[in-house]
């Protein structure tokens, strides 16, 4: 195989050699999120498909795939409407909901009927009412495109996907350097201290767990597989619904992570199935903490420690209060 720089190439081939390393190839293109919703036998069907695409502007057309494994298949292959409601950044949990497979994917989730009976969600930042236009066989999928009979927009940032993660568009940090060395291009400073703490800790999270990426390279692990290890730290054993819950990603990427440390020796899974940490796994873990030590001091560094100390309060008592708030929910 010839390469531009095979140095560098973390893994390739014919994608039948290995499906999932395909999947992680086509990973690399960014996507926004939508759910695609339909009406059938008078229930709201659906499911959370990033293969949305714009088509056509004359006449307006759009298009997605269905797997033809997915429960919905029947539903969507003989709907005569559908409607595409794009996510904000805001609804994960949305998006989570409608690539599950719970029975009713629909519970909790707010939506109204629109055009043909085909749900539309609630919240989202567009929303794209069709009529089905045609289908055509996509392999294992099959390809929907839909004649937008409806569109209304809404204000917000997009939820967005790529390498088997969530994330939000931002501009780019090279573009924001741009504009702080250009007088011309300068924009007010929106002041990070002006911000909802809610949003200043996400903010916190994010840019956070970006700068991290490079430690979390260097020991050849991903985001997923890093939050796998760190729950595990902290119970001892986890069932794998469990780990989905702690690490905030698809069921999806979670399975990925989880065969992959269990094929490097990371874990092991007991006769009920459930996951812990493997002497290598604890090894592993046992590094990365020591790259975030490292990390935080670097980063932390000329903040008194008084400070330091209060911020530590603050972020345990918000933890503390949630964790309380989030075990009486799951009670209800
Ligand atoms: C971000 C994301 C994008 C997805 N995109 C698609 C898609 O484009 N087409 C598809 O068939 N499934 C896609 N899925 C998977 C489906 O949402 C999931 O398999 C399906 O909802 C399972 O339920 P079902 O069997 O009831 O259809 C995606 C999942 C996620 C998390």
């Amino acid at each position: 195989m010839e390469d531009f720089d095979s140095a560098s190439l973390i893994e390739g081939g014919e994608p039948s050699e290995d499906p999932k390393a395909f999947r992680r190839t086509l990973g690399q293109f960014a996507t926004g999120v939508t759910v695609i919703a339909t009406e059938h036998q008078g229930r709201p069907v659906g499911v959370t498909a990033n293969s949305f695409s714009s088509l056509s502007l004359d006449p307006p057309l759009i298009l997605w795939s269905i797997a033809r494994t997915s429960r919905s298949f029947s539903a969507f292959s003989a709907a005569s409407h559908f409607c595409v409601s794009i996510l904000g950044e805001y609804q994960i949990d949305v998006s989570q909901k409608l690539s599950s497979s719970k029975e009713d994917k629909f519970c909790d989730v707010s939506w109204r009927s629109g055009i043909g009976g085909s749900p539309v969600i609630a919240g989202a930042i567009a929303t794209l009412e069709c009529s089905t236009f045609a289908v055509h066989d996509g392999g294992d999928h099959i390809i929907l495109i839909g004649r937008v009979l409806q569109h209304r927009r809404y204000p917000g940032r997009a939820l967005l996907y790529a390498q088997g993660q969530y994330g939000v568009a931002d501009e780019h940090p090279a573009l924001r350097a741009q504009a702080t060395t250009d007088p011309k291009a300068a924009q007010p400073a929106r002041s990070l201290r002006d911000l909802p703490l809610t949003t200043l800790l996400y903010l916190a999270h994010h840019n956070s767990s970006a700068a991290f990426e490079r430690h979390r390279r260097e020991e050849n692990i991903s985001l997923t597989q890093s939050r796998i290890l760190s729950a595990l730290t902290r119970h001892s054993s986890l069932s794998r619904q469990a780990i989905v819950r702690q690490v905030y990603m698809t069921p999806q990427t979670v399975d990925d992570a989880l065969s992959e440390l269990l094929q490097r020796k990371c874990l092991n899974r007991d006769d009920d199935d459930r996951f812990g940490l493997s002497e290598a796994g604890q090894m592993l873990a046992h590094s990365i903490r020591m790259r975030l030590q490292e990390y935080e001091r670097e980063q932390f560094a000329g903040i008194p420690a008084d400070k330091l100390d209060i911020a530590r309060d603050v972020l345990a008592r918000f933890i503390d209060g949630l964790a309380e708030k989030i075990a009486t929910d799951d009670a209800a």
